[in-house]
């Protein structure tokens, strides 16, 4: 079924998480400074919030900010924190209209001031919004978050009758109850744009079962019908979770 067409489909994922990778590349062939792909791709991150909602997607995760990140030039890490604080505040009335509620994957404690307390404020805003989840994961890690989710699973294993019993029987649902990632959906389908085939970190833990989508298109110009391939792409999947086809069809 193609998703393109109405209502909702068992074909259609619930969390689509999003490696926004190409604004380097997108500027850069155009003569510009990074700073300006960075600020084409914000635009386009907008867009497909909206477009998702319209596809009936119910959360969508979108890497912003890697722990790694900081690492980059001073410029550009100041340019995309200061587009954060500058733009969130812009788009609220949008999202707001759009029923979006926005929320955030990632530790927010380094990021500027300004940039915090925009991202505070959109979060709060928003809250009582049941349109979609637009997840902005920023100075977010999936090894930080499994590393920090360890440091929970030992703090929790001390608060049980029997600690040693608890950590031996820890399954990886238990384990996922730790995570920052406990009230999010598990992701099912990751689309990575800019052409590169990797993670780079992001939903790790779910990364696990997730379908993986890789596309050639800069971010800056992906548009709404390759988010429409992405989606159908995944519609013919069968996820298998370990199991055989004719499992599934029993
Ligand atoms: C990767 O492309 C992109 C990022 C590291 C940042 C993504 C940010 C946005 C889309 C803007 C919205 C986010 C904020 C924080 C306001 P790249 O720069 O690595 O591209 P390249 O591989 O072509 O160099």
């Amino acid at each position: 079924m193609s998703a393109s067409a109405s209502g909702a489909s068992p074909a259609l994922p619930v969390h689509v998480g999003i490696i926004m990778d190409g604004n380097g590349r997108w500027a850069r062939a155009r003569g510009k400074n990074r700073l300006a792909g960075h600020k084409q791709g914000a635009e386009v991150a907008r867009n497909v919030v909206r477009w998702a909602k319209e596809f009936g997607i119910k959360q969508i995760s979108l890497y912003a900010f890697s722990t790694e990140n900081w690492e980059r030039p001073k410029l550009e890490v100041r340019g995309l924190m200061n587009l954060l604080a500058i733009l969130l505040p812009k788009t609220l009335p949008e999202m707001m209209q759009n029923e979006v509620r926005f929320r955030i994957l990632g530790d927010l404690s380094p990021l500027p001031g300004s940039a915090r307390k925009a991202v505070e404020l959109a979060c709060s805003n928003t809250a009582n919004n049941t349109g979609i989840d637009l997840i902005l994961c920023l100075n977010y890690g999936g090894q930080q978050e499994i590393i920090a989710a360890v440091k929970q699973t030992l703090q929790w294993v001390q608060t049980q009758s029997d600690p040693q019993q608890a950590l031996t029987a820890l399954n990886p649902e238990q384990f996922r109850n730790l995570m920052w990632r406990h009230n999010i959906a598990p992701l099912d389908l990751l689309i990575r744009t800019g052409g590169e085939m990797r993670i780079s970190n992001f939903h790790l833990w779910d990364a696990a079962y997730a379908e993986l989508y890789f596309s050639s298109v800069l971010w800056p110009d992906f548009s709404r019908k390759d988010l429409q391939v992405a989606l159908d792409e995944y519609a013919s999947r069968e996820r298998r979770y370990g199991l055989t086809s004719e499992q599934l069809e029993t």
